[in-house]
């Protein structure tokens, strides 16, 4: 049987431990890119290297041209430029479009059947640069930035009860981080509402650091922004791709008549599968989760609008 193959632009932080993740789960065979000279292709061999330490089969390689990504099944977004100290993801966008259209155009000329998963920020306006530049269906573009919040949001309750991070199940919707819209009334630990299991008080705490989580990495590490758990997030969702896994996981999908958002990516519930988005899940929203998530969609509109001037 084929093995997938994944594609990877960016070989930076997030692009190089998304391809560590995939290689150690033996996803399929790895194709990192980045402009960069000499550095994909020695973060490819360093990491096919440790294959027989690990003994994982995967066909690694680092390249600075698109040739070798030829008919990738999934193509990650990475490249672009991370967030320093003080900076928010919205100050990225008029690079970070340039470079997301360009390597966008060049991946999915070679690879016309891919899904192109988006990491790059800020992210609900990048997903929306791939799809234009793409013209993909909207089924296969897709962002990755729910699944890091959620991770965020049930890690920080474990921790909070002293329980396994196995047995919280959580969701949040909206744009990444600082645009999340909480939801509490969905979120259990072993299926006992969170609500039992800790004060308000406690839970709001939890869920402003969650909100946050992305600038409390970056203050800590000075130079860049968070990767091990943004990649483990990707990976994840490329996983429960290449797999038809069918997992139901919070992304940056395309809503049109969805929750009536009128034709952009947000981060809603959606069915993973070897389609890419299968389906997108509407939950029901109370009064004051429809104002966040209308508010979050506003903020997604206005980043779209000054995405669409870089693009010309
Ligand atoms: P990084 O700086 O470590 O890596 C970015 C890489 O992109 C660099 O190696 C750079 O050479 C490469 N690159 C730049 N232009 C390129 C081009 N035209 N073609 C190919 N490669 C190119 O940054 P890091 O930490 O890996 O973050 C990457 C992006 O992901 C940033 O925009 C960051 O904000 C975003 N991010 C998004 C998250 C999410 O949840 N959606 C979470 C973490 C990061
Ligand atoms: C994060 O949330 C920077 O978006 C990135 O860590």
């Amino acid at each position: 049987m084929r093995r997938a193959k994944i594609t990877i632009i960016g070989a930076g932080n997030v692009g190089a431990t998304c391809a560590h993740w995939a290689a150690a789960k033996e996803l399929g065979d790895i194709v990192l890119v980045d402009i960069v000279e000499g550095m994909p292709q020695g973060k490819a061999l360093d990491l096919y290297e440790a294959s027989p330490v690990e003994g994982f089969d995967a066909r690694i390689i680092g390249t600075n041209s698109y040739e070798e990504t030829a008919d990738s099944d999934i193509v990650i977004i990475t490249s672009g430029i991370a967030r320093k100290p003080g900076m928010s993801r919205d100050q990225l966008l008029e690079t970070n479009t340039k470079i997301v259209a360009e390597v966008t155009a060049k991946a999915v000329a070679r690879s016309p059947n891919a899904v192109l998963i988006v990491v790059s920020n800020p992210l609900d306006a990048m997903v929306y640069v791939a799809s234009k530049v793409s013209k993909f269906p909207s089924n296969r573009v897709v962002g990755q930035a729910g699944v890091l919040d959620v991770a965020r949001y049930a890690a920080f309750i474990a921790a909070e009860i002293g329980c396994s991070v196995k047995d919280v199940s959580a969701l949040l919707m909206g744009g990444h981080g600082d645009d999340m819209v909480p939801l509490p009334r969905y979120t259990a630990v072993a299926g006992i509402p969170v609500t039992q299991l800790m004060s308000r008080d406690r839970l709001d705490a939890i869920v402003q650091r969650a909100r946050t989580g992305g600038a409390e990495i970056v203050n800590l590490l000075k130079t860049g922004s968070a990767y091990y758990a943004p990649s483990a997030a990707t990976v994840a969702m490329a996983e429960s791709i290449i797999r038809d896994q069918r997992r139901i996981m919070a992304c940056a999908a395309y809503c049109d008549r969805e929750y009536g958002v009128g034709g952009y990516f947000v981060g809603v519930p959606c069915v993973l599968g070897r389609g890419g988005v299968e389906r997108v899940i509407e939950v029901e929203l109370d009064a004051a989760e429809r104002d966040m998530f209308n508010n979050s969609v506003s903020h997604v509109r206005e980043l779209v609008g000054v995405a669409q001037k870089f693009l010309g």
